[in-house]
């Protein structure tokens, strides 16, 4: 029960520790008999907006928590994506640790800032010390540093902000030298979005980003890359940054980081290496290999909400030498003053000021789970994509469009009988139709122009069985819209 005298923050006293424990109680109550759901809704948008616009989020006066947190449940809990789900299989955000979303609590209750020292002093301390211990996982030398980011694109954004100042120019003081008009950015045709809005953001352009030709696997084409240096150093343009993929969004290719690494350094460009995806593979020693060049990388994107299982957000940006971190570094009195002795202001790194502890529930939850459960779970999820791969290339009704190489099989539905012009359409319509009814969610993206499907697989409690019974219930609708399609086309 809740009422005027209930606590409403933590204090020191039994009553707030007491009223804190029922809330997180009544919350759980609401989470855990919510977990039977579907993966996906069967209402439509429109039933769901509707179901938000009868909340009112501001009340004049207080409602009970449970009656709230009843109606939040029914209205968006019970509707909401179920991650947990093995058809949930489109996109990268994993099921988390239990042990991470407990410690979610602890983040939340102290909430301090990781901006400065006197905002919070052990918390500091603890997060230079994880980017510390992920920059020497990754195999950066001792100079590495790092910092936490909200995600994967805010981790490329620092990065490519670095490769930016390194060019020289001062372009974080001065701003952009008239040089930068030059100044480009080769990434694959398959790197993240990310990389391009950094770009703009940084005032270089989306269109400074050179999109690289990839090979069949989806891993960029050395000898692509090295026809594209030629023709920027025949134009008078200067290659400012190579970044290579370790792990792309949608076959999960790795780049041949080594050969990037080389041509990086004959241009003397910077090398960042988005491992939002891949970085997770440094945890298994049988894995590991793959990412073999990425310890000669300048900066290094690792998204831990992706496949360490963390809450949103959790991602690192490491760098191999901590002081081109300086560059963000902007002087303020009341934040981070250079008079306080040898203190650590994380703010110094970061394009943040307030920012989430989020080092305290990635540090317990990997020391809780340990490396090596980690790298099995890795391990598992990369086999069973391996299987899945082999199990699609052996269904006459499904295509596989590329070789699974981290967790995405990329494929398609080829229902007898159809006509290749129709294919597009039938499995756009494959893809609608499984979501709005709420049984899977698989992922739609474009291949070579070509609308392709794909599973992304990131829940280590998922079985060959599991997929087995989703690639069933896809092609079972592929037929079926496929017939429609006939009959509409005759
Ligand atoms: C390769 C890659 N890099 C970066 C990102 C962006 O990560 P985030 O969604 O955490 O910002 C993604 C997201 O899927 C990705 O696949």
């Amino acid at each position: 029960m809740t009422g005027p005298d209930t606590p409403l923050f933590l204090d020191g006293s039994t009553a707030s520790h007491d009223a804190l424990r029922a809330a997180v109680a009544a919350v759980l109550e609401a989470l855990t008999s919510t977990d039977h759901r579907a993966p996906f809704p069967s209402q439509s948008p429109a039933q769901l907006r509707e179901l938000a616009t009868g909340i009112e989020p501001l009340p004049d006066d207080a409602e009970e928590l449970g009656d709230v947190l009843a109606d939040v449940e029914d209205r968006i809990l019970a509707n909401g994506a179920r991650v947990t789900d093995p058809s949930c299989a489109a996109h990268l955000h994993p099921p988390t640790l239990l042990t991470a979303t407990a410690t979610e609590l602890a983040v939340a209750a102290t909430n301090q800032s990781m901006d400065s020292f006197d905002q919070a002093p052990a918390a500091t301390y603890l997060e230079d010390r994880l980017v510390s211990r992920l920059a020497a996982l990754a195999g950066l030398p001792a100079t590495a540093s790092g910092v936490l980011t909200a995600g994967g694109t805010a981790s490329n954004l620092l990065g490519l902000l670095l490769a930016r100042d390194h060019a020289g120019g001062g372009a974080n003081v001065d701003g952009l030298p008239p040089a930068a008009a030059r100044w480009r950015i080769l990434a694959s045709m398959a790197a993240h979005v990310s990389v391009r809005q950094a770009a703009a953001v940084l005032g270089l352009g989306r269109d400074a980003v050179i999109a690289v030709a990839t090979d069949d696997a989806g891993r960029m084409d050395v000898a692509a890359l090295d026809r594209c240096l030629d023709g920027l150093r025949q134009t008078g343009a200067v290659p400012i940054a190579v970044v290579g993929t370790a792990g792309t969004t949608d076959t999960g290719a790795i780049d041949p980081l080594d050969a990037l690494a080389d041509r990086a350094a004959a241009a003397g460009a910077w090398f960042h290496v988005d491992a939002a995806v891949g970085s997770a593979l440094l945890l298994s020693d049988r894995l590991r290999p793959r990412l073999a060049g990425l310890e000669r990388a300048d900066s290094v994107t690792a998204d831990l909400h992706k496949l360490w299982w963390q809450p949103i957000g959790a991602s690192a940006l490491l760098v191999r030498d901590g002081e081109t971190l300086g560059s963000v570094r902007e002087p303020a009195d009341y934040l981070n003053r250079t008079d306080d002795g040898d203190v650590l202001n994380l703010v110094d790194r970061s394009l943040d000021t307030s920012r989430r502890f989020d080092a305290l529930k990635i540090v317990v939850s990997l020391r809780a789970t340990g490396r090596r459960r980690l790298a099995e779970l890795v391990e598992h999820l990369v086999d069973l994509t391996a299987a899945v791969g082999a199990a699609v290339g052996g269904r006459a009704e499904l295509e596989l469009l590329a070789p699974p190489q981290t967790v995405m099989v990329l494929f398609r539905c080829r229902p007898a009988g159809l006509d290749d012009a129709l294919l597009d359409g039938v499995n756009v319509d494959v893809q609608r139709r499984l979501l709005a009814s709420g049984r899977a969610v698989v992922g739609r993206t474009r291949h070579r122009g070509r609308v392709a499907l794909k599973l992304t697989l990131t829940n280590p409690l998922t079985t060959l069985a599991d997929v087995a019974t989703l690639l069933d219930t896809v092609v079972a609708t592929a037929v079926d819209v496929a017939r429609t399609t006939k009959e509409r086309a005759a």
